[in-house]
């Protein structure tokens, strides 16, 4: 069985998506839900579910990104994580982060990478005149949003749409994907899964 840590900063709409996914059948457990944010919501929906959390305050650390990170890796050791879900977690991680855990931690991004890498993915689809938009997940290398890619999922763009409008459309559909592509990297199937 498989030990999977979820790292977040906010509401944590996917690492719930994810959570309830690893039952049964499922080679993967949560293990952790992490944040950089002791106020994260997520972290209060992943207690309720009875989940283990811990938070890791990036502003105590001035800055110091590897001093940070250093703290952050600490729970995650001692949970025994084998995979790493970064589901809404805000915080750049650095090359010596990222490589410690490389080929075992996704991330899920709401553009079609590898469009719209970085924040505002929403209003930069629409500004763009774009008729189709959606989320993608991807294994984490060193560059930002980049890594290569193991599921997408569209979302058609509508007239009118707003920015948030969008990103809720865009949100229903993450929330697919990230559960389906983590049981298949689980199983060590990295094929790229496209949902529509
Ligand atoms: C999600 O839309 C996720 O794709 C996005 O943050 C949101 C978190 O929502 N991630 C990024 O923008 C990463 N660059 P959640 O906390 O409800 O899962």
């Amino acid at each position: 069985m498989k030990r999977v840590a979820i790292l977040l900063s906010g509401g944590g709409s996917n690492m719930v998506a994810l959570a309830e996914s690893m039952t049964g059948d499922h080679p993967a457990r949560p293990c952790l839900v992490l944040s950089n944010d002791a106020g994260a919501g997520g972290l209060a929906k992943a207690r309720a579910r009875g989940i283990a959390t811990a938070a890791v305050d990036h502003r105590a650390f001035g800055g110091n990104r590897s001093a940070f990170e250093d703290e952050l890796m600490k729970p995650l050791l001692e949970a025994g994580a084998d995979i790493v879900c970064l589901a809404g977690f805000m915080r750049v991680l650095t090359d010596g982060f990222v490589s410690r855990w490389q080929g075992r931690m996704l991330n899920i991004h709401p553009s079609l990478l590898p469009k719209y890498k970085g924040l505002h993915t929403h209003l930069r689809a629409l500004e763009a005149g774009d008729s189709e938009h959606g989320c993608t997940v991807h294994e984490v290398t060193a560059r930002l949003d980049d890594g290569p890619i193991l599921g997408q999922a569209r979302v058609p763009v509508l007239e009118g749409d707003t920015p948030e409008g969008l990103a809720a459309r865009v949100l229903v559909q993450e929330h697919r994907l990230y559960p389906a592509v983590l049981r298949r990297f689980a199983e060590g199937d990295r094929r790229m899964l496209r949902l529509d």
